[in-house]
């Protein structure tokens, strides 16, 4: 029964992609909205492949567009086309054919959308934290009502990815991941520590491709693009399962083995984005230390199957 009322806020993005069509085939998880950040691309792009990826695979969820500019409002010049693609989709350049993004500011839907379902609302974020930050420094009320944060982000005791301390979603917004982190909200974070260690092969995509239908046809599509990216930097033939591995967490958390403390980021110097930990029993945060690769590896595929193929 899919109980669990949850908001998905990212900035697809190829995996972002692959996680958005395995959101919508869990057991467990109702996507109530899609919300979108600039990150991967330009919000323009973002939005425009998430209402593109709905249409697609009927996913009835509504769409809202995001921030465009970090929290302090400074704009990126630099987005990671060498990783997603010019338009954030392996240069597929889609286009939806009816569906349109909804009228409302993404941060004002979380905020209404967590007063509609106070103790209830889990928001899994897999882009930068700017949408939650315009939140909660907007709604007193937001912080309560929210019942918890997935969070794709991160590194503790694994190097970053885009400087030695720092991962993608957090470098491109700290003060962002610095509100959340000190809102009090519930945050657990499937971070670099996990995804870099849960790869999906291309025997694996390959295999699954033909199993699931159309969705099998979109991996097809967009996946080269990102292992090609992958095999250069890591040299291996497969790339990590970052924003999936949060929705795997969500669906079903014993995936993974886990921590219980306080998260920090850091502000300022060399370190900047860098995220930290400190264990503690009565911390607000949970840190996710190891996952069941081949759990998730299992999940993944028979969620893809049983929806589309
Ligand atoms: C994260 O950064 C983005 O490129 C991906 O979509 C993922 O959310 C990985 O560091
Ligand atoms: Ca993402």
């Amino acid at each position: 029964m899919k109980t669990v009322p949850v908001i998905f806020d990212t900035d697809p993005g190829i995996d972002d992609a692959m996680a958005i069509i395995f959101l919508h085939a869990c057991n467990n998880l109702a996507l109530k909205g899609i919300t979108t950040v600039f990150g991967n691309a330009s919000i323009e792009h973002c939005t425009n492949n998430a209402l593109y990826l709905c249409e697609r695979f009927n996913i009835p969820a509504p769409v809202y567009a995001g921030a465009g500019l970090t929290l302090l409002g400074t704009a990126e010049d630099d987005y990671p086309d060498f990783v997603h693609g010019a338009d954030g989709l392996a240069n597929m350049h889609v286009t939806p054919s009816a569906k349109t993004q909804e009228a409302l500011p993404a941060h004002e839907y979380l905020i209404e959308t967590a007063r509609a379902h106070p103790g209830e609302l889990t928001i899994i974020a897999v882009g930068r934290l700017t949408n939650l930050a315009h939140a909660i420094q907007a709604d007193n009320s937001f912080t309560t009502n929210v019942k918890e944060i997935v969070l794709m982000g991160g590194a503790v005791d694994v190097p970053g990815n885009v400087t030695q301390w720092a991962e993608a979603n957090i470098i491109g917004d700290p003060e962002a991941t610095d509100v959340v982190f000190t809102s009090g909200i519930p945050t657990t974070q499937v971070g670099l520590d996990v995804t870099m260690k849960s790869l999906m092969s291309e025997e694996y995509i390959a295999e699954l491709a033909g199993r699931c239908g159309d969705a099998g046809k979109l991996l097809n599509e967009i996946t080269p693009y990102y292992l090609n990216f992958y095999r250069g930097r890591t040299g291996e033939n497969g790339f990590a399962c970052h924003d999936s591995s949060a929705v795997a967490y969500a669906e079903d958390p014993s995936i993974y083995e886990t921590k219980t403390g306080d998260l920090a980021v850091v502000l300022t110097g060399e370190q900047r984005g860098r995220t930290t930990f400190s264990e503690n029993q009565h911390g607000k945060h949970t840190l996710c230390t190891r996952a069941n690769s081949q759990a998730l590896m299992d999940i993944y595929a028979e969620h893809l199957v049983k929806q589309y193929g």
